[in-house]
């Protein structure tokens, strides 16, 4: 039985659509595009959303509006896809990487240590912001972060690309900073098949520079008022997506559902299963158990055509890039040893019980040998 990691649902009204929209003749930031930004904004509890081309560009431009430039430090976990932090070097400015907690997002202890040290390093004047990433789709402690935040004079920039839908105390993920951004590659709980991205914010300005900055800074056709880019979204992908958010509270239950099946399969197996805070609402968008024999458990799944991932293998203060741009990075013990041990398996909303069950038998089997 063939077990992929990852499958984005895909049905005839969504293949219907994008027919519809080849022959509507508008093809760029028409009425799908900003159909999709009202009702992607009123779903997060936001007053503005802006459809960008992927999630690193949604970053990239927030922290652009926000004035983020040469000097400025941004506190990030290490523990993340490396496109959370490219934006902070594309503007000059320096990632200063945090360690992580139990659940694999921001050590607000770590964090706290930082901000109380404020001798950042010789290459940051400033911390400016923070850039919590809700890993896996589990969200980041939210009110602690931003307590200290405040305390410190810093931003709270929400890096949402995996957490479409979840909740903090209540709150979806991307309402609770200055802004949230979003990615929807082909892989995550909302997708467009193909790249494509959103920000989302109540600070109108914000959006209103943002919008500017994604279409070569021009509010008219032919008057630039700010020098931007070309980071649009287009119309096709907006119409898929209008499809995928009407099912998104769906494929989160179901995701949310297949976490407890596995929590049941795995149960008194020698894996760490993944822990969920009591204020959290995850939406799963990766399962990571952990185990020391992870290197041979992912080889013997293998041999059973199940596919698993390492998310992710390096973390970011050891990529090359970063260690040839600022040097060596201070040890970040917890992270480290996660790297070592984690493990992602397959899941998605049509991921069947029976495709499951057979994952946990596999790998009662690998530990029973
Ligand atoms: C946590 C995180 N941040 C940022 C990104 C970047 O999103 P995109 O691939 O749409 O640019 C991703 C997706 O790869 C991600 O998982």
């Amino acid at each position: 039985m063939k077990v992929p990691l990852s499958k984005p649902y895909v049905d005839q009204e969504i293949k219907e659509k994008v027919l519809e929209v080849i022959d509507s003749g508008q093809y760029i930031l028409g009425s799908h595009c900003k159909k999709f930004e009202k009702e992607f904004a009123e779903f997060i509890g936001t007053k503005q959303a802006v459809l960008t081309s992927s999630g690193t560009s949604a970053i990239f431009l927030c922290l652009k509006a926000l004035g983020v430039g040469p000097g400025d430090g941004i506190l990030v976990p290490s523990l993340t896809a490396f496109p959370t932090v490219e934006p902070v070097f594309h503007l000059g400015a320096v990632p200063i990487f945090v360690d992580i907690g139990d659940t694999f997002t921001l050590d607000l202890k770590h964090v706290e240590e930082i901000l109380k040290k404020g001798s950042p390093g010789r290459k940051v004047k400033k911390i400016k912001g923070m850039l919590p990433v809700h890993l896996y789709g589990h969200p980041s402690d939210m009110d602690s972060l931003r307590d200290l935040a405040e305390q410190y004079g810093l931003f709270v920039l929400e890096d949402c690309c995996q957490a479409h839908g979840a909740r903090y105390k209540g709150k979806r993920v991307g309402s609770m900073g200055v802004a949230g951004c979003f990615s929807f590659y082909p892989s995550k709980n909302l997708t467009v098949f193909g790249d494509g991205g959103i920000l989302v914010t109540s600070d109108e300005t914000l959006a209103e520079t943002c919008r500017m900055l994604r279409d070569h800074g021009r509010k008219e056709k032919y008057e630039h008022e700010l020098v931007g880019y070309n980071l649009r979204f287009n119309e096709i992908q907006a119409a898929v997506g209008r499809v995928q958010l009407q099912k998104l509270d769906w494929f989160n239950e179901s995701r949310r559902r297949i976490a407890r099946w596995y929590g049941d399969g795995l149960e008194g197996t020698p894996v760490t299963l993944p822990r969920t805070e009591s204020w959290a609402e995850p939406v799963f968008h990766l399962y990571v158990i952990q185990t020391s024999e992870r290197d041979r458990l992912a080889a013997y799944l293998k041999e059973k055509e199940i596919q698993t991932g390492i998310h992710y293998p390096i973390p970011n203060h050891q990529q090359p890039a970063v260690k040839n741009g600022l040097g060596p990075q201070p040890e970040l013990k917890k992270t480290e040893e996660a790297v070592q041990r984690i493990l992602s398996l397959p899941i998605y909303p049509e991921l069947e019980k029976e495709k499951v069950d057979f994952v946990c038998g596999a790998i009662r089997e690998f530990f029973k040998r």
